[in-house]
């Protein structure tokens, strides 16, 4: 029987339990798109945030108090001037150190963990399974039970991190409405403020949230402070997906806008003062 495989790989065994048929996937349909599309998109988050964590220039403009996320809090004397909203209790950082190292290890374990990323790359990286329908190349199904991927329960604690993260973002985004020459608004303020609302749309969304503000109830009828709260969690959650990709983008934009304010590449745009 001539099968019209998608894949090139159609020798594999079959693991226990699936269907026993020689090729890989018998879809003919572009099953491959949104694995390669999710890797990409993933890949050149990871990439600009690496190298911009490391750059250590353009993170602050001293002139519209704009700060990145990716150097939020920044707590070390290296920091440039302005740029500490909460002091320097930490002195000088080698080089090869993130000035937003205390933050940013949480924040990419929070996305890592996250029910939706781990979606995302379990299948488009992992390929365990790329799609529906389509074989993968490991012999053997472990799942979250084990070392190394039953870490992935420590997500609920990245939660309270992310939640303490995302309120000194907002933090920063409202200091940036006073700048060296007081109150004023532009269009970096619009950015930074879009992005701290999608922080909080996603942060809220997460499924640990949803747990923390509803679970364990045996009555939501009793406590309906809790049930209105997890329904609107849950609304939201329904956007977790949407929102852990636009807040990937949000963050970038923001980063790169304070980048070529900060470094003269561009003037920042304002409406008032
Ligand atoms: Fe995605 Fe918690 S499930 S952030």
């Amino acid at each position: 029987m001539a099968f019209d495989v998608a894949s090139p790989s159609s020798t594999d065994t079959p693991p226990p339990g699936r269907a026993s048929i020689p090729a890989r996937t018998l879809r003919t349909d572009r099953w491959w798109l949104p694995p390669l599309l999710t890797t990409l998109g993933l890949a050149t988050f990871v990439v600009y945030a690496t190298v911009r964590s490391f750059m250590r220039s353009d993170y602050w403009d001293a002139e519209n108090h704009y700060l990145t996320p990716f150097y939020s809090p920044c707590l070390s004397d290296s920091c440039v001037a302005g740029s500490s909203h909460f002091g320097t209790p930490i002195g000088e950082l080698p080089g090869f150190i993130p000035l937003a190292f205390l933050s940013l290890p949480f924040l990419l374990g929070f996305r890592l963990t996250c029910y939706y990323y781990r979606k995302a790359y379990y299948r488009s990286i992992w390929m365990a399974p790329p799609a529906c329908g389509v074989g993968e190349p490991h012999e053997r199904y472990t799942g979250e039970t084990r070392l190394p991927l039953i870490l992935q329960n420590v997500h609920r604690y990245f939660f309270y991190a992310a939640l303490v993260i995302t309120i000194i973002n907002t933090y920063d985004a409202i200091l940036a409405f006073g700048g060296e020459n007081g109150f004023g608004i532009g269009l970096g303020n619009v950015v930074l403020l879009v992005n701290v609302v999608l922080l909080w749309c996603y942060t809220l969304s997460c499924h640990s949230c949803r747990h923390v503000t509803g679970g364990r109830l045996k009555h939501f009828s009793r406590n309906p402070v809790r049930y209105w709260t997890w329904t609107q969690v849950s609304r939201l959650n329904t956007r977790h997906m949407q929102f852990a990709w636009l807040t990937l983008g949000t963050l970038v934009l923001t980063d790169l806008y304070v980048w070529l304010v900060s470094s003269g590449a561009i003037a920042d745009l304002r409406f008032i003062n």
